[in-house]
């Protein structure tokens, strides 16, 4: 099975209270705050997972659709609103359907992330956006061990990206940047790696490790601390609003 199913479809029970990010509110709602402007229209979440964007949409009275490549992700989804089991690389839906198109913590995760920006843009309608939001390193002073921690711990990542290296693959796609938010989420780093069935024990004391013993400039950053056994630190968020073009 593909590895990347086999990693979600082991969490998808329990994926959606896993992490503190995962139903941050002050996250979830900077996605509907990048189109505040827009009266409520359809919505597609991409990699939607449980929904927790799409959640949001449809209570501020969104249509929405979401799609996700594992299907026990898709199905938790599906109790919320209509989620199909495909890849984000192939969307089954026709030219200019959305105003919005939603991806959050995932294009790091895609075989072609490319293809996956070439079928968004399809989809929306000109003038439509792509809301697309990730973590990434603060700055150049945390970025290597950044990287260090994120491919120890996510054997799927298929390329590290920073702020910068994010809104090129925008810019590549086509799109333009309309505006882009950063924001802060503390994690519980111990508590997060138990919810984390794909890792062995070995490698949750790596993680764990890593970041306990950060160089000062990252434990500065990321702002690290220890309670009771317990391990915590910030995780540094951009929100990007990017365009696709008016017709001419
Ligand atoms: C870290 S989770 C994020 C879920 C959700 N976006 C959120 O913010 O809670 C990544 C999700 O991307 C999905 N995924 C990974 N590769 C995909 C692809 N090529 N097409 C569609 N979904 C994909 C996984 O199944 C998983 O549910």
């Amino acid at each position: 099975m593909n590895p990347t199913i086999e990693q979600f479809r082991k969490r998808a029970k329990t994926y959606s209270s896993s992490a503190n990010w995962i139903s941050d509110r002050r996250l979830i709602k900077a996605h509907l705050e990048a189109c505040a402007r827009r009266p409520p229209g359809h919505v597609l979440e991409l990699c939607c997972g449980t929904g927790m964007v799409g959640r949001d949409f449809r209570a501020e009275g969104w249509s929405v659709c979401g799609i996700d490549l594992t299907r026990a992700m898709a199905e938790e989804a599906n109790r919320y609103f209509p989620c199909i089991c495909v890849a984000a690389e192939n969307i089954p839906y026709l030219d200019g359907s959305f105003d919005v198109v939603v991806l959050r913590q995932a294009y790091f995760l895609l075989e072609d992330g490319q293809k996956a920006l070439a079928e968004a843009h399809r989809v929306l309608k000109p003038g439509g956006v792509l809301v697309l939001s990730q973590t990434v390193p603060y700055s150049a002073a945390d970025a290597d061990w950044l990287g260090r921690i994120h491919r120890t711990k996510q054997a799927q990542l298929k390329r590290f990206f920073t702020e910068e290296t994010l809104a090129l693959e925008l810019k590549r796609g086509r799109f333009r940047l309309a505006r882009r938010r950063r924001l802060s989420v503390r994690e519980n780093i111990t508590r997060w790696l138990a919810a984390a069935p794909e890792l062995s024990a070995a490698k949750r004391a790596e993680v764990c490790g890593l970041i306990d013993h950060a160089p000062e400039a990252y434990r500065r950053l990321h702002r690290v601390s220890a309670k009771n056994g317990e391990v915590f630190e910030d995780w540094n968020w951009v929100v990007f609003t990017a365009r696709k073009k008016k017709l001419p």
